[in-house]
């Protein structure tokens, strides 16, 4: 297939890039840089240039394409609301040009928010309607008419250099000198390494059920205590608990994620897709923290 990727040149979505090309396909990735589009191209893709902002040339990716990979997102936590709605227009965008086609759309999104505290979320659940800021990327995917959509919701993925949100909390921890979980740290985020996260992406694209919403979920929940008791050896910094009431102080926009319990399964996906993760887990990752 010749398949169009948005974010090719990210963490993740350089990995799908390299892991897409392998199994035989053509990439068209989008970048925004040279640096990007140098390092896209070395990769064996071929380059749009053009940003998440710029309509008509995510119009012209996919148009081109037999299907369509999107992974960028602006992260600008400062201004959330903001990155969601050119995210929407993006996905809709997206959605106008593929619509009656046939051809497959893979949004991406995470496991954030689907169910309570203590519950593991399954692929059957949605975010409720009252979760505070809410990504749009799956809802906004699915309610397109006449396009096949379907939706990846990704958990912390990971290697020795990048781990998703436990990277700013490795940060705040440098910054501090001690690593701190909330109260007795057994709030749970799940987790999976990078190339298995790339494999999904493969496995999905490449089935592209219309409707389908895919948990890249290797390790259902890892402990807060143990991923902050990981990095404190890693770092040789001490770890310590604290209360809620401190975590905004300690975290800053990173608190209400740090204290969140969000388990989340993969039982679904790994029959449907046939995917087997094999890591390594994310305490290992850890253990071997790019300290550079
Ligand atoms: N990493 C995780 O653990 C995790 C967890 C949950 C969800 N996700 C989601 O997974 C996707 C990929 O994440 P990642 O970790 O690979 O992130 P990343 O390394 O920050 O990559 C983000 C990608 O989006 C592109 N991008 C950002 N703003 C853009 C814009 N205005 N126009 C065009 N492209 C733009 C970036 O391009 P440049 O290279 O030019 O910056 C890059 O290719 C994102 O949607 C992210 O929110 C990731």
């Amino acid at each position: 297939m010749h398949i169009f990727v948005t974010g090719a040149t990210g963490f993740i979505g350089a990995a799908v890039v390299k892991e897409l090309i392998a199994a035989g396909h053509n990439v068209l990735g989008m970048a925004r840089s040279d640096d990007g589009a140098k390092s896209l191209a070395a990769s064996g893709a071929d380059v749009l240039r053009g940003s998440l902002e710029d309509l008509d040339h995510l119009r012209q990716g996919a148009t081109a394409a037999d299907a369509v990979i999107h992974l960028a997102f602006v992260h600008d936590w400062s201004n959330f609301a903001a990155s969601c709605e050119i995210d929407r227009r993006a996905i809709e965008a997206l959605g106008s040009v593929l619509t009656g086609t046939d051809k497959p759309l893979l949004v991406t999104t995470g496991v954030a928010g689907l169910v309570g505290p203590g519950q593991v979320a399954t692929e059957d659940d949605v975010v409720p309607p009252d979760f505070p800021l809410p990504r749009v990327s799956e809802p906004a995917a699915l309610a397109l008419k006449g396009v096949r959509a379907s939706v990846v919701r990704l958990p912390q993925v990971h290697n020795p250099v990048k781990q998703g949100l436990i990277t700013p909390a490795i940060a705040i921890y440098r910054e501090k000198g001690v690593c701190a979980y909330i109260g007795d740290g057994h709030n749970r985020w799940p987790a999976a390494h990078f190339l298995d996260v790339a494999r999904l992406y493969r496995l999905a694209i490449e089935k592209a059920e219309a409707g389908a919403k895919y948990h890249a979920v290797a390790e259902e929940g890892v402990s807060m205590r143990a991923i902050a008791e990981a990095i404190g050896r890693r770092l040789k910094l001490p770890v310590k608990s604290i209360t809620a009431e401190e975590a905004p102080a300690f975290f800053g926009w990173l608190a209400n994620f740090a204290g969140y319990d969000m388990p989340a399964s993969s039982v679904q996906t790994r029959k449907t897709l046939g995917w087997n993760p094999t890591g390594p887990g994310l305490i290992a990752d850890l253990e071997q923290l790019d300290v550079s």
